[in-house]
């Protein structure tokens, strides 16, 4: 008989919402392969479940119960199996989690991911939601496992902006950054590893202000310093706020051949009445200089923002200068969403528009997006473009990859490796993804 304990133990993980969670989810799966857990994704066959949550929009935390309600055959087959829930669920409602799922053993939110080997160990009914002094980074092994040429890096975390709508400054907490050098040392480790494209992460990341030689650093210094590390081909960074658009990090745009050009900037509303209600500190007006200043330092940059429709006392006309806004930029990419009330938030105190009014704005919203989307991306055929090839696809000789401005595409290229950044020219266009080949010479 094999010695059962000698076993690896298997860790599933179920990752909702943002890049930060998926992320959060690889340094736990780190955190706890030290403790010598390996990840499966069988989650019939795993000793320990663990739902990396978000808190976003309700729909999303709604599901953590029903996910939960679903591990019931799985715990009654195997009372030793052990179900934790991290994230922002996790630190919005603590300790409930366990009264109303007494399944679950514990419940960890973002700031406390380093502690969760030990809390493991420890056994029983464990809740850690607190926002320790200590950085987690500190405490978190070294990044081990690499998903192919492109990694994430957090640079920054929390938010202070408090959005009306938006529940991250309560779970994420305030805004930090981490030190320049830490971050330095760590992308130059990731590239020697193989990386060739690091996205930097947070939830304001152009409000980053860490600690750096000569004082604090903005993340245009920052990805200046990146731009020297040999072997770094592509720098993105995500999610910012148009407030915090310096003239550094435009002209960045401009003058750092590695900064790719693809730029999330969320306005989520056009209409500023709604917008103040919002607390966005902008007008619709002040967002359109600003992607006019944006595009006048890199004019083939790629546009992506959110959108919230049926907020609080969002009127026809309010909605109209949305679809304005929209069509005046023209974004590559968007993002829609309908408002859902976030307990806690100042705007959850107000009156709801009737569901139907906000569905129909909602699906007209991304009518009008998904025909830009698609216009970008029929504008793409017969250009050439830069490819950055993560994974073999699906069709033989067919490699799959990123395009500068952040297009899937797949590419008929038998002698392609995984890592390699080509030019290929676009052959063909559908709404999610470009078809290419490479050129010759
Ligand atoms: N309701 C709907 N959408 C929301 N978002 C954030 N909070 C809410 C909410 N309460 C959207 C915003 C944000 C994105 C990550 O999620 O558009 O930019
Ligand atoms: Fe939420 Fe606004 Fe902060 Fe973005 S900027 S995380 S929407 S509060």
């Amino acid at each position: 008989m094999t010695d059962s304990t000698a076993m690896p133990k298997k860790l599933f993980i179920k990752t909702y919402g943002c890049q930060m969670n998926v992320y959060d989810s690889e340094r736990m799966a780190e955190a706890m392969g030290a403790k010598g857990y390996v990840t499966t994704e069988v989650q019939e066959e795993a000793d320990m479940v663990l739902l990396n949550t978000c808190h976003i929009r309700e729909k999303a935390s709604e599901k953590l119960y029903s996910d939960l309600g679903r591990l019931r055959p799985l715990k009654a087959a195997n009372p030793d199996l052990k179900i934790g829930v991290a994230g922002c669920v996790a630190q919005a409602e603590g300790a409930e989690i366990l009264r109303r799922m007494p399944l679950v053993d514990l419940v960890v939110g973002p700031q406390s991911y380093h502690r969760l080997p030990e809390m493991v160990e420890a056994g029983g009914k464990v809740v850690d939601t607190d926002f320790p002094t200590e950085d987690k980074f500190d405490h978190l092994p070294a990044r081990k496992a690499l998903r192919g040429p492109t990694a994430f890096l957090t640079v920054q975390e929390g938010c202070d902006k408090f959005c009306a709508f938006c529940v991250v400054p309560y779970t994420r907490g305030a805004e930090v950054s981490r030190p320049a050098a830490r971050l330095l040392a760590e992308a130059r480790d990731l590239v020697s590893r193989g990386v060739r494209e690091i996205t930097l992460l947070g939830q304001n990341v152009n409000a980053y202000h860490g600690a750096g030689e000569g004082g604090d650093w903005t993340l245009a210094r920052l990805v200046r310093e990146l731009a020297q590390v040999d072997g770094l081909e592509r720098i993105r960074y995500t999610t910012s706020h148009p407030n915090d658009m310096e003239d550094d990090l435009i002209a960045a745009h401009g003058d750092v051949p590695q900064l790719m050009p693809y730029l999330h900037l969320p306005v989520q509303s056009g209409s500023d009445r709604i917008l103040k209600a919002m607390n966005r500190k902008h007008t619709a007006e002040q967002y359109l200089r600003l992607i006019e200043r944006i595009r006048a330092a890199r004019p083939d940059i790629l546009l992506s923002s959110d959108f919230i429709v049926g907020f609080p006392g969002e009127t026809d006309r309010d909605f109209e200068d949305t679809m304005d806004l929209i069509r005046t930029v023209g974004f590559g990419q968007a993002f829609s969403f309908k408002y859902s009330a976030r307990p806690g938030t100042p705007a959850a105190e107000k009156p709801e528009l009737p569901a139907e009014v906000a569905d129909a704005r909602l699906q007209t919203l991304q009518a009008l997006v998904t025909q830009q989307q698609r216009a970008a991306q029929d504008a793409m055929v017969g250009r050439e473009v830069g490819v950055l090839y993560e994974k073999a696809g699906r069709l033989p000789g067919q490699m799959v990859g990123k395009s500068d401005h952040l297009h899937a595409v797949h590419v008929a290229d038998p002698a392609g490796q995984v890592g390699q950044l080509v030019r290929v020219r676009v052959t063909a266009a559908s709404t999610n993804s470009l078809a290419a080949e490479p050129l010759l010479g």
